[in-house]
């Protein structure tokens, strides 16, 4: 099998996650490593493989990287997205997307023009416990899903937000926990219920009175299927108890499932400490199959790192689709259909009024702050 030329843009904490599956899967040769601090390239290059550089135009030009893999902070994901794209190459982009719609626009645009694939990471769609339950909702089995629930009591400690100095910052992070820590359960909540129709939301910074943005926000949604659904995000339950995505549907039928236990985990900081479970199976006579999901997943997380295994499966599906031209499982319009549902809230926070989707370019502010 031929392999595909892989590169890396943002030598931290995720962007190591990346580096260990563009080293080990057979689809792909790290030819790439590209920092703006130049010793994290080095570093990267020097334990992973690949040329390092410190500039984007640069590596694209002289590594014959063919799909790019990108790991800078969120306002940073449109730039090296559109360069790479405007010269042939493929992109996957981190989530959330970007921290603006303007920017995911400008990315789709620049994948459209030259006909590359465009990805956005959302590793949690391929735990088994949410594929189980896309499957059983592809399949009817809770009859249309009516009503969808996304929960999340974590927490994140001051060392966090001074970890890295974008963080905390509505410049340099374009959000709090709506941007940073809930795309994947945003992401979750869409896939199963389809696009939204309307958002009205607020957001507030309860706990953590040392950065600008928001560590909480709530909101409550109409799906365009009709279907009805609520949000509850916050980083100020110490310590993080859960984060679940429930759906219930129209024949009675509940599903759910816990992706995070405790405080969801920090990528280069913190490992997942327990499996993520499906906590609802009610569709009639499947009652007992939970007890079943549940051994099959705690057995299975005995076996792998949880860290790494799930961007891998991502990334192999990426691979995977641009080597046999087909669709991979998250695309670009996916992710920018998180960072509306997030722009929604803000904007409906800023206007006190309930928004309509979708939304365009021209429809909300170009920051989130308020
Ligand atoms: N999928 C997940 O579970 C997951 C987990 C953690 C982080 N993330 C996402 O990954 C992204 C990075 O997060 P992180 O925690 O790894 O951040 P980080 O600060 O550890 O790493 C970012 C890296 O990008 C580099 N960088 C910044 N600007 C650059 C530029 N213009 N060109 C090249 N390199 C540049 C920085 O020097 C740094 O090394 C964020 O968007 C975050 O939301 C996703």
């Amino acid at each position: 099998m031929k392999r595909i030329r892989t590169a890396l843009i943002g030598c931290g904490k995720v962007g190591g996650l990346h580096a260990a599956a563009l080293t080990t899967l057979p689809e792909s040769e790290l030819v790439a490593v590209c920092d703006a601090t130049p010793a994290r390239a080095e570093e990267f290059a020097a334990k992973y493989g690949g040329q390092a550089y410190r500039d984007v135009s640069t590596m694209i030009r002289e590594s014959g990287a063919e799909a790019v893999f990108i790991c800078t902070p969120h306002p940073l994901h449109a730039e090296p997205a559109v360069l790479a794209a405007e010269a042939g190459v493929h992109v996957m982009v981190e989530k959330p997307m970007a921290a603006t719609l303007s920017d995911c626009d400008a990315m789709l645009r620049a994948a459209q023009k030259t006909g590359v694939t465009l990805s956005v990471m959302s590793q949690r769609r391929f735990y088994e416990s949410v594929q189980r339950m896309k499957a059983a909702i592809d399949a009817g089995k809770i009859g249309r899903p009516i009503l969808g629930l996304f929960l999340m009591f974590s927490w994140r400690d001051q060392a966090y937000y001074e970890s890295d100095p974008w963080r905390g910052k509505w410049t340099t992070e374009g959000g709090g926990v709506l941007v940073n820590q809930s795309p994947h359960q945003l992401d979750l909540l869409r896939w199963f219920m389809g696009d939204l129709e309307e958002v009205s939301g607020r957001w507030a910074n309860l706990n953590h009175p040392y950065v600008e943005v928001d560590d909480t926000a709530v909101a409550t949604l109409k799906f365009k299927n009709g279907g009805l659904g609520s949000i509850v995000t916050s980083l100020s339950q110490k310590p993080g108890l859960f984060t679940k995505v429930h759906i219930h549907g129209s024949n009675g039928s509940s599903l759910g499932v816990e992706t995070d236990r405790g405080a969801t985990f920090i990528a280069g900081v913190s490992k997942i400490a327990q499996p993520p479970l499906n906590d609802l199976w009610t569709i009639p006579g499947e009652e007992h199959l939970l007890a079943e999901f549940e051994a099959a997943d705690r057995a299975r997380f005995q076996n792998i790192d949880p860290v790494t295994h799930y961007h891998s499966l991502q990334i192999q599906d990426f691979l995977q689709a641009i080597r046999d031209g087909c669709p991979p499982l998250v695309s670009g319009t996916d992710g920018r259909a998180v960072v509306e549902m997030f722009t929604a809230i803000y904007e409906s926070h800023k206007t006190k009024a309930t928004v309509s989707l979708p939304l365009t370019t021209s429809s909300g502010s170009s920051s989130n702050a308020s």
